[in-house]
């Protein structure tokens, strides 16, 4: 079995569901379920003797020793982290305990585990670290896209414990041969996805007749990856991955906000239109994020050309699949829409005026 860590989030679910669907192996999913945990992702899974979910914290030394010992898996999938920016820069703590010291401690218990196995079982062994593409800073217009060696500069306080979490993966492989293996991926949208997020955002936000808040001039760029594909480069990588070594991931997929705004708001005008109008008259551009990273785009051939893995998705179909999903999932969203997530909305947004148009 393998153990998977952060899987009630939005990938760690998507992960979860996809690896019950497509193996036979059953999984742990260790999740401390803050506010974009939600088990209610893994509704399907009830009932099904798979999947083992054990609520928890990967500080927690004792219980990672307990799981290990029990369970005996054949490989961690790290997904477990703080994840969005803006509340990095409203609250880094959160984001260095659980990114940075969570890693140390699962590397740290999973080392001492896997030390102790028997020599086939330790050669088979594998440590997944999940992580972004954020690690490597912003890219000029014209520059090429990141590669496996591009330099870290991260520039959030999200994106620096993303960075020293690679840090230490890298470091427990080199000093104490633990078979780690990284990956770097873009911005993911799909199912799921806590409404915090740009695309899911904009889509509740437009159903609900609210702003859309566009930061700055809009004009940033991101490399855009449907969650299915990038759970089934985990499993590639998971698979077939050399030990030690770095894959990023990527769609493809580079879009403007703006741009990635108007398209979904067009695909709301034609799947549930508007009697007041086309959506793109909610937008509004409003104080930059500070720090905000101008251009990341990835370069995920070595994936594609040691490991054979492909995007089954288009921007375009991924897109239109995930504004259904939320259009069907009218509970989910009300759901996770609690007084916890209205305070965070009206933190981050009350404060930002309106920017250049
Ligand atoms: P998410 O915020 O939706 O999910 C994170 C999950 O981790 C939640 O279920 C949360 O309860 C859990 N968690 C947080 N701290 C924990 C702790 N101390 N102990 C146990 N569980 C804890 O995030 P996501 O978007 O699904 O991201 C998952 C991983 O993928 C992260 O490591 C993130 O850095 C990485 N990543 C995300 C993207 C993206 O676009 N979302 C892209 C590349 C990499
Ligand atoms: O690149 C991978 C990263 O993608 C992951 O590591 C992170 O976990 C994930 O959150 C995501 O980070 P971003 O900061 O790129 O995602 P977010 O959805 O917050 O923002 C996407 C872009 O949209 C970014 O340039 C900021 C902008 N934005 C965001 C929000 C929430 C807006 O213009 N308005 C908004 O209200």
């Amino acid at each position: 079995m393998i153990l998977v860590t952060g899987g009630a989030g939005f990938i760690g679910s998507n992960f979860v569901l996809d690896w019950i669907a497509s193996t036979d192996e059953p999984v742990v999913n260790l999740d401390v379920l803050s506010y974009s945990g939600n088990l209610r992702n893994l509704a399907s899974l009830q009932g099904n003797t798979r999947h083992v979910f054990v609520r928890g914290d990967i500080c927690d030394r004792p219980l990672i020793d307990q799981l290990l010992a029990e369970h005996r898996p054949r490989a961690i999938v790290h997904l477990a982290a703080e994840s969005h920016v803006d509340r990095s820069i409203h609250g880094p703590g959160a984001f260095l305990r659980s990114n940075v010291e969570g890693t140390f401690v699962l590397l740290e218990a999973v080392r001492a585990h896997w030390s102790g196995l028997a020599a086939a079982e330790r050669e088979a062994f594998r440590f997944l670290h999940v992580s972004t593409d954020e690690v490597f800073g912003s890219l000029e217009p014209e520059a090429p896209a990141f590669t496996e060696t591009h330099c870290y500069d991260p520039s959030s306080p999200y994106a620096a414990s993303k960075a020293a979490s690679d840090h230490l993966a890298r470091a427990w492989h080199r000093t104490y041969d633990l078979p780690v293996v990284t990956t770097n991926c873009s911005n993911n949208y799909g199912p799921y996805q806590f409404p915090e997020k740009l695309i899911p955002l904009t889509i509740v936000n437009a159903l609900a007749g609210k702003a859309l808040p566009v930061y700055g001039d809009g004009l940033q760029v991101r490399d855009w990856l449907y969650v299915g594909d990038h759970c089934s480069a985990i499993r590639t990588v998971l698979e077939r991955g050399r030990v030690g070594e770095v894959y990023n991931i990527g769609g493809w997929n580079e879009s403007a906000n703006i741009d990635t705004v108007r398209c979904v708001c067009n695909l709301l005008d034609e799947l549930r239109p508007d009697p007041l109008g086309s959506n793109d008259r909610l937008i509004r551009f409003v104080t930059d994020r500070p720090g905000h990273d101008r251009r990341y785009a990835i370069d995920a051939r070595k994936i594609g050309r040691e490991l054979g893995w492909r995007p089954a998705e288009t921007f375009e179909t991924g897109i239109r699949k995930t504004v259904e999903w939320y259009l069907t999932h009218a509970d989910w969203v009300r759901e996770v829409q609690s007084g916890s997530y209205r305070d965070w909305v009206a933190q981050n947004y009350a404060t930002r005026t309106a920017g250049p148009a």
